[in-house]
């Protein structure tokens, strides 16, 4: 069965991706606010959203941003200190938090600072019991199909309790700190977000659909809408549209 999110939007160039969907953040940001007075994001790591936090914190975007009424959190982390170039924390701090009026205490980065990263882990998961459900979960998508720190073939894939869990990644001999799929399923809104050609293949395997247990991001399934945005240089060459 095809893997289908709800919404598959395609621009046609990087630039235009990072600006379309961080238009699209701001609108539904204030629609959330607007709502329920707050807006809950979990900020997805790696090197691709960069270029949309610069965006979300440059203007015209910035001054239309709700940010005193935004709670950042994030998606997974690397156990490294928040000042490590390889921190998604560190990453969303330069291109995103130095650059836009949020108060300090918006900002939830996961804790790295634990002797077990398992124990950071639960740390955050109690930061995170503030939110019961994020507005919304931005994820990237890594060529053998990851998002966030859920890696195939690794033991988080099955987590079915805790929100926020620790993962050790044998291919990167690293430990990781990841949103589970319980937490990220209850999301109002995900966003996948992919960028350039290194991705369509996977992009393609994934709609396919013919390997789910394969690809962990096909259980990516929110209780709310699933959005794929993607730049045209990411799309399946046998989707020229
Ligand atoms: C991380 C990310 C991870 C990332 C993908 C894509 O901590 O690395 O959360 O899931 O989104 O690996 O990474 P790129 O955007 O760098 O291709």
């Amino acid at each position: 069965m095809p893997y289908k999110p709800d919404q598959l939007l395609i621009s046609p160039d990087p630039d235009r991706l990072f600006l379309e969907c961080a238009q699209n953040i701001v609108e539904y940001a204030n629609e959330c606010v607007k709502l329920r007075g707050l807006f809950s994001i979990a900020l997805a790591g790696g090197s691709t959203p960069q270029r949309l936090y610069q965006q979300l914190s440059s203007q015209p975007l910035a001054e239309q941003m709700p940010w005193k009424s935004c709670q950042f959190y994030f998606g997974d982390e690397r156990m490294v200190a928040h000042d490590h170039s390889d921190s998604n924390y560190a990453m969303a701090k330069q291109a995103l938090f130095d650059r836009a009026p949020v108060p300090a205490d918006n900002v939830h980065p996961i804790p790295t600072d634990c002797a077990q990263a398992q124990d950071c882990a639960d740390k955050y998961q109690q930061q995170l019991a503030a939110t019961p459900s994020l507005d919304l979960v931005l994820l990237g998508m890594g060529a053998d199909g990851h998002t966030a720190s859920l890696f195939p073939g690794t033991d988080i894939l099955s987590e079915q309790q805790k929100d926020v869990a620790a993962v050790y990644v044998d291919k990167l001999a690293a430990w990781r700190i990841s949103l589970t799929y319980p937490c990220i399923n209850r999301s109002k809104r995900v966003i996948v977000l992919a960028q350039g050609e290194g991705k369509a293949a996977i992009v393609e395997e994934i709609l396919r659909g013919d390997k789910p247990e394969v690809y962990p991001l096909t259980r990516v399934r929110p209780k709310g809408q699933l959005i794929w945005h993607l730049d045209r240089d990411a799309c399946p060459h046998s989707s020229d549209t």
